[in-house]
């Protein structure tokens, strides 16, 4: 039999699923009630006790978490939102399904997570600023300090989105549980999965969790009568069975997607033409849900996809297109290109290599070899790769 092209491929991302977690899953559907069983309760405690915080609610995704979290501070139409522009779409849909707007900040390029000072400046500008979203961008913890002391002065929320950065620390403690709230995601390719698409809102205040666990199950409060609106957002039970396996191994798979980081940026250091992710700090403990490096410019990094795709390895850009600039935004809004160059810079330069706790040194070495030769025969000034490039990024846009 020949084995297809597509499945040697190294992959950017891959779960990892073990007979424990089919058993798991296999044994809450025969022994508990499919919706609300008690694995959901069981994974629930565990999570709020990982990360930190009093209360956990779990959901049917990460954008149902933000969604929850919004419906929780009561955000209300013309209510604005600070968001980084350099982050996934739900950020920031999640919030403007429920009425709100969002003022885009930019993000330092040393890390790509929110500016805290272009942020201030944004929060003393504008009126109605309800809360304020850092993103966690790639499992590198945004710089909390300053955002909460700003976020106290001014009486707005901070929701966490660390929809990537399961088992991150800043200044010691894990995020998720230092803003109001925190919501994260266990899709199928996140640091932590359930199996399929799933998520979780942490916070320590209990109002917000109790409404939070409402809304996510019709505004229920007894079997048929209802004091609240809501939705369906449940996680099932099956998924819950899943997770609550996987938490287990959590740190253990962090400590390696560290350890592959660490190597990346060894057999990378002698580049110029790489500049290779944020390092860990005595107060940032990032989890490299992604290993994101930066090239010169977009032809460059366009060629480089195309070229590694041509030698099996996988690589992709999170993302292609910052949110300021997303069709359904832009029109909304009439924003334009050039509103927050570093942003924009960092949607055209960015290149995520691959990164999973499976991923061996060898792999390592190998993408990392391409990589180098790519650069030594000077790939990307190849007419034939530069169109190659374009074509490669047409695939993701
Ligand atoms: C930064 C960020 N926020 C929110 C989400 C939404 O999570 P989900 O896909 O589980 O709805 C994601 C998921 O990709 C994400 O990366």
């Amino acid at each position: 039999m020949k084995i297809k092209r597509e499945n040697l491929m190294i992959p950017l991302s891959k779960p990892v699923i073990n007979p424990e977690m089919i058993e798991a899953a296999i044994n809450s559907l025969q022994n508990e009630k499919l919706v609300l069983g008690e694995s959901v309760f069981k994974f629930e405690e565990s999570f709020a006790k990982y990360i930190g915080v009093k209360h956990a609610v779990s959901t049917n995704s990460g954008t149902s978490a933000l969604i929850l979290a919004f419906n929780a501070i009561r955000i209300m139409k013309d209510n604005s939102i600070i968001v980084p522009s350099a982050t996934f779409v739900s950020t920031v849909s999640s919030a403007m399904l429920l009425g709100a707007n969002p003022i885009f900040a930019e993000i330092t390029l040393n890390n790509y997570t929110i500016d805290p000072n272009h942020m201030a400046e944004l929060i003393y500008k504008r009126q109605n600023v309800k809360a304020v979203v850092p993103v966690h961008l790639y499992g590198y913890p945004a710089e909390l300090d300053p955002i909460m002391e700003l976020a106290e002065e001014k009486d707005i929320y901070v929701i966490e989105d660390a929809a990537q950065a399961h088992g991150a620390r800043y200044g010691g403690r894990k995020v998720g549980s230092i803003g109001h709230i925190g919501i994260f995601s266990f899709y199928s390719i996140k640091n932590i999965t359930v199996g399929g698409d799933g998520g979780m809102l942490v916070t320590n205040d209990e109002k917000i969790a109790t409404i939070a666990r409402k809304v996510r199950d019709c505004g229920r409060k007894g079997k048929y009568s209802y004091d609240m609106l809501g939705y369906v957002f449940r996680l099932n039970t099956v998924n819950a069975a899943f997770g609550l396996v996987q938490l287990k191994y959590l740190d253990q798979w962090n400590k390696r997607r560290r350890a592959i980081a660490a190597l990346y940026d060894k057999l990378l250091s002698d580049l110029d033409e790489v500049i290779t992710p944020p390092k860990p700090s005595q107060t940032k403990e990032p989890v490299y849900h992604l290993y994101v490096i930066r090239l010169k410019n977009e032809k460059v990094r366009n060629a480089l996809g195309a070229w590694l795709e041509d030698q099996s390895i996988q690589a992709l850009v999170h993302y292609p297109i910052p949110l300021h600039l997303q069709p359904v935004i832009k029109k909304l809004y009439g924003f334009k290109e050039g509103l927050l160059p570093k942003t924009e810079l960092w949607a055209k330069t960015v290149l995520s290599l691959p990164m999973f706790p499976e991923l061996k040194d060898d792999q390592v070495k190998y993408i990392t070899e391409k990589i180098h030769e790519f650069f030594e025969k000077k790939i990307y000034e190849e007419r034939e790769w530069v169109k190659k490039g374009e074509k490669w990024l047409q695939k993701l846009v």
